[in-house]
């Protein structure tokens, strides 16, 4: 740990530490930590010098940082290492070349703004700076590729987790992919892997995760559908917060990844059981009703034809507009 990522862990609590205590704690002179107080406000954070006192830091800056993540971050192995962007074109790219390369169970590529986000199905994910989070976490898993579906299912429980626990918003999932409040999507997560052509397992798999953060006017074609953190509570969660929450919220649930038993709460958080949804797979489009989450994370529906099992595919909450009307 530097001196200035061990100076934010000593004023971390919001308390008033004094220039002699945090000298000592770091080992170097007070002329030395007055050095690393004016370093620090000039990259953005907020330390009042009470006379007498000491430092007491007021706020930090809402840019990326890794000191800052790490400063929330209490896992073993996820955000071992960090690499943060200002631009990337999509952290699922850069973090498919990083895992081919031989990257680390738990690395973990964030970006300020994606140009190319990619959503499911051939979509954009709108990723403008300062706005959210754009991360993609590498993972090893030892699984066989057919319950690789419920990588995404975890990563939805632990980003619902994270957001409700920095925020106060009631996190609902949308199987499989996307997280809503208020009725809007906040989040949507991509998963893909690459599979060992002798092994028949997988080599890797990445996880990438969106979350819209700020308070923001969206454009015009998503205005309908989605909104952020920001607008749904009135305020934007601290960033570097909320990635470390959801890195450690994936960690303590990966053990459960053979047992899936995370699905306990996907199920309790999900806004479509119950509902009449329309399935949407490749080519085709079919009302049903969603009746429940299987033990491989995927969705039953049922149709006048009888129950069927949804492996992938996007199912849309066309009741929502439904309740919508007046
Ligand atoms: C969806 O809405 O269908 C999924 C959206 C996933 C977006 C995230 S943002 C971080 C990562 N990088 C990408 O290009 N996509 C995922």
């Amino acid at each position: 740990m530097s001196i200035r990522e061990k100076a934010l862990e000593l004023l971390g609590t919001g308390e008033t530490v004094s220039g002699a205590d945090m000298a000592r704690e770091l080992n170097v002179s007070r002329n030395a930590v007055w050095k690393v107080m004016t370093s620090l406000r000039q990259n953005g954070y907020e330390i009042e010098a009470v006379p007498n006192r000491g430092y007491r830091l007021v706020s930090v800056p809402d840019r990326l940082s890794e000191a800052e993540i790490r400063r929330w971050l209490n896992t073993k192995e996820l955000g071992c290492e960090l690499e943060i962007h200002e631009r990337l074109d999509s952290t699922n790219n850069r973090a498919k070349t990083l895992a081919a390369a031989g990257a680390k169970h738990g690395m973990t590529v964030i970006a300020d703004s994606q140009t190319g986000g990619r959503g499911r199905m051939g979509r954009s994910f709108f990723s403008p700076e300062h706005s959210g989070i754009y991360m993609t976490v590498i993972l090893k898993p030892a699984i066989s590729p057919d319950k690789a579906g419920l990588l995404t299912s975890l990563a939805a429980v632990a980003a619902a987790r994270a957001v409700e626990k920095v925020s106060g918003a009631d996190v609902k999932i949308k199987w499989v992919n996307d997280l809503y409040a208020g009725g809007k999507k906040i989040c949507g997560i991509l998963s893909e892997a690459g599979l060992g052509m002798e092994t028949g397992r997988l080599d890797w798999a990445v996880v990438g995760i969106g979350i819209n953060t700020a308070k923001m006017v969206f454009p015009e074609e998503l205005r309908e559908t989605a909104s952020s953190v920001g607008n749904e509570t009135g305020t934007a969660p601290d960033r570097n917060r909320l990635i470390a929450e959801i890195l450690n919220e994936m960690e303590e649930l990966y053990g459960d990844l053979e047992t899936g038993a995370f699905l306990t709460e996907s199920r309790k958080r999900s806004n479509v059981i119950g509902r009449e949804i329309t399935v949407i797979t490749a080519g085709k489009q079919f009302p049903a009703r969603a009746v429940d989450i299987d033990e491989e994370g995927r969705l039953i529906v049922e149709t006048g034809e009888g129950r069927t099992v949804l492996n992938s595919g996007e199912v849309s909450l066309k009741w929502v507009k439904e309740e919508q009307k007046p």
